[in-house]
């Protein structure tokens, strides 16, 4: 069988968990587990934090009622709510809490006449995406305060757009217009993202909703990070093959690496067809033996080419880590021009996830 495969460790994903409590101790955590759990597996996930987050939140309706499916029984959280009259009698069937966003939306969840539905509204306190204007936020909370269709009191949120830039002043401005919105409403609130809980303590609220803290990557893009965080992906994979190549010659699709003298080349089953970036440049780190080793050509679908030349150690079957404890993903991210959120949420479903402890 082919050697690669993303371990995952779901200790180190309870301690990114415990992590975050730590940070915020008069929080409850809602932990983020949509897109596949940022790519690690969802369902797994979800059954490794039931026990010790508060609840748990997913993106779609879809992702909820696969995991209500899957036997999670516990709090659910849909950030982005309703698509329509359907979804609502599905979400009190399976007593999922909704997250409005929109007046439209709001309504359609007034009219519902079936078993009520738990609720968070999102304010628009400038991430300008998603939320009430706070103009309009007092009239949808006094109009979900007085309806039958709710259960419980709304919890009113916002979603922060630059808590990752620690310096940015955004942040703060956020803050004070989310508290100027929800001024003497005696209603539970939530704000923090994974870098407000790292970084903003003045976003800490009743809720937290940390994410890619989670997943051990750091939320501000640094790296190594943050020390007291532990990766849970290990992307690994084995040598497959070693082969010397004379100066002046080219490497993988379009010759894109040239050796300048006689080289030699490892060859990696890994690829952009799970999840792999394809924008890795030339010289982007790979561990061949636990030794840092430059990827030499362009990634293709199923392989990698790394330049292991001098390396008298490196053989077929050796290991290969692409990224996790060892080589943090933000640093792979930083090469490809891109997160490290997208590379783990674009981990494909040919990769095999191993979880450790298994089940
Ligand atoms: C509404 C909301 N809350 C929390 C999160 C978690 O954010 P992070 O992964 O940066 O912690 C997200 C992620 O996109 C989100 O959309």
């Amino acid at each position: 069988m082919r050697p690669s495969k993303a371990i995952v460790d779901l200790d180190a994903l309870r301690h990114n968990l415990a992590l975050a409590a730590r940070h915020a101790p008069d929080s409850r955590n809602i932990a983020v587990i949509k897109a596949n759990a940022y790519g690690h597996g969802m369902i797994e996930a979800a059954r490794a934090l039931e026990n010790d987050a508060d609840a748990l939140s997913v993106a779609t309706m879809d992702e909820a009622v696969v995991l209500r499916e899957a036997g999670i029984e516990g709090p659910l959280l849909v950030l982005q709510g309703h698509h329509g009259p359907d979804d609502i009698g599905e979400a009190a069937a399976r007593d999922l809490w909704l997250m409005l966003h929109e007046r439209g939306q709001a309504d359609t969840l007034l009219r519902h006449s079936g078993p009520p539905v738990r609720t968070w509204l999102k304010i628009d306190t400038g991430m300008h995406r998603l939320g009430i204007p706070p103009g309009e936020a007092g009239a949808v909370i006094d109009s979900l305060l007085a309806s039958a269709a709710v259960a419980g009191l709304p919890v009113l949120c916002t979603h922060l757009a630059c808590a990752d830039e620690t310096e940015n002043p955004a942040t703060a401005r956020q803050v004070e217009i989310f508290h100027s919105t929800v001024k003497g409403r005696s209603l539970p609130t939530s704000i923090a993202n994974s870098a407000g809980i790292m970084h903003w303590p003045a976003t800490h609220a009743d809720w937290n909703r940390p994410g890619i803290m989670l997943y051990g990557s750091d939320p501000t893009n640094a790296c190594p990070g943050h020390p007291e965080l532990k990766a849970v992906m290990t992307l690994q994979s084995e040598v497959m093959a070693v082969r010397d190549i004379a100066a002046g010659e080219g490497v993988g699709y379009g010759a894109r690496w040239v050796a300048e003298k006689p080289a030699r080349i490892a060859t990696v089953s890994i690829g952009y067809g799970d999840g792999y970036p394809r924008h890795a440049p030339n010289g982007t780190p790979v561990l061949v033996n636990g030794k840092r080793a430059p990827l030499a050509g362009t990634v293709s679908m199923d392989m990698i080419t790394v330049d292991i030349t001098g390396r008298e150690d490196v053989r077929v079957g050796d290991p290969v880590e692409l990224w996790g404890p060892n080589l943090p993903v933000n640093e792979i991210a930083a090469c490809a021009g891109t997160i490290g959120y997208e590379l783990l949420a674009g981990m494909t479903a040919r990769l095999p996830r191993v979880f450790r402890p298994g089940a």
